[in-house]
């Protein structure tokens, strides 16, 4: 290759650019889409991506959430990466390696997070990545179906994603161990994409993502001002008897008596730049990009 390619920064007003991104992403990444997210106004300030265009159209590809991440109660600027990426014709000739430096430079020291796939394990170690463990958690609980079922939520709804952004930014963390706060943009993309599990009403200031699947009761994310007793609410968000319920986070604040049930094989967390907790931890699943 001779000159280094130009990098593209596509921010938030690039709607132009912002198309040429979500075209390129199904090339890559098969059912993930990002049309409907950007219909719905969730690329905000905090997202950016980093891409080298050919004739207009998006060839390789990092993008870049800004998070407010949790490690142990402290609170710490930090970036996701995201939608890491190059179209297949043009792999093996350094275009990947192009835009991560782009996007590294722009993250300067911050901690830096992603979750990858067991195809590039030995991709990250080359950017100062090291891969980090995440544990999947559950609790023994039999519930029966009781009471009217909680009303559902519906995120094609503006109202309710202003809802959800208020609540993710200045409500309680799901877990402070290895979380974020006012993460609502990367939660929504997996409800734009069909990826999530249905978002309850408890109460104006308490909603929650979870379904039953079996007879296990997944109880994605919390979103809440104040705290609950999770537990009173099972039976209203089950509608058929239950033995164990699991969560999508570090549950010492909701459920703090559930065990680890395992290593999240699916996760493949890398990190840069930051020290983890040594208790055992799950990002949450929702606020994973
Ligand atoms: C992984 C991927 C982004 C690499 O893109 P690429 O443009 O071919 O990568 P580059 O040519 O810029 O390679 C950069 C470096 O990474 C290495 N590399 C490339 N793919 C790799 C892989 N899968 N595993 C380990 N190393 C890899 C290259 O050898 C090169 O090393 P060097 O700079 O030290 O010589 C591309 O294969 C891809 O889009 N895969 C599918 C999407 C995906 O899984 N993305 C990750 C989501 S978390």
């Amino acid at each position: 290759m001779n000159a280094t390619p130009q990098v593209t920064e596509i921010g938030a007003r690039d709607t132009g650019l912002q198309a040429a991104f979500c075209d390129f992403i199904p090339q890559v990444f098969g059912r993930a889409d990002f049309r409907r997210w950007c219909q719905w106004g969730e690329w905000t300030d905090d997202y950016r991506a980093y891409a080298v265009l050919e004739e207009g159209r998006v060839v390789a590809n990092v993008a870049v959430m800004r998070m407010r991440l949790l490690v142990e109660g402290r609170e710490l600027l930090a970036y996701q990466l995201g939608a890491v990426g190059c179209v297949p014709s043009h792999r093996g000739r350094g275009l990947s390696r192009v835009v991560m430096d782009a996007a590294l430079e722009a993250c300067g020291d911050a901690p830096l997070l992603l979750f990858a796939n067991p195809r590039v394990r030995q991709f990250y170690p080359r950017f100062g990545f090291q891969p980090c463990k995440q544990t999947l958690f559950a609790a023994a609980h039999e519930a029966l179906p009781e009471g009217p079922p909680v009303p559902g939520l519906d995120l094609g709804d503006a109202a309710v994603r202003a809802g959800l952004s208020a609540l993710s930014s200045e409500g309680l963390p799901a877990t402070e161990r290895f979380g974020a706060r006012g993460y609502s943009t990367a939660a929504s993309w997996h409800v734009a994409n069909g990826f999530a599990r249905p978002l309850w009403r408890l109460g104006d200031d308490a909603w929650i993502s979870a379904g039953v699947e079996g007879d296990t009761l997944y109880i994605d994310d919390v979103f809440a001002r104040t705290p609950f007793d999770l537990r009173a609410w099972v039976p209203r968000l089950i509608d058929r008897p239950i033995r164990t319920v699991r969560l999508g986070f570090t549950p010492e604040r909701w459920w703090p008596d559930a065990q680890e049930a395992g290593e999240d094989t699916e996760a493949d967390l890398f990190v840069r730049g930051v020290s983890l907790s040594r208790e055992p931890h799950g990002f949450p699943v929702l606020a994973r990009t």
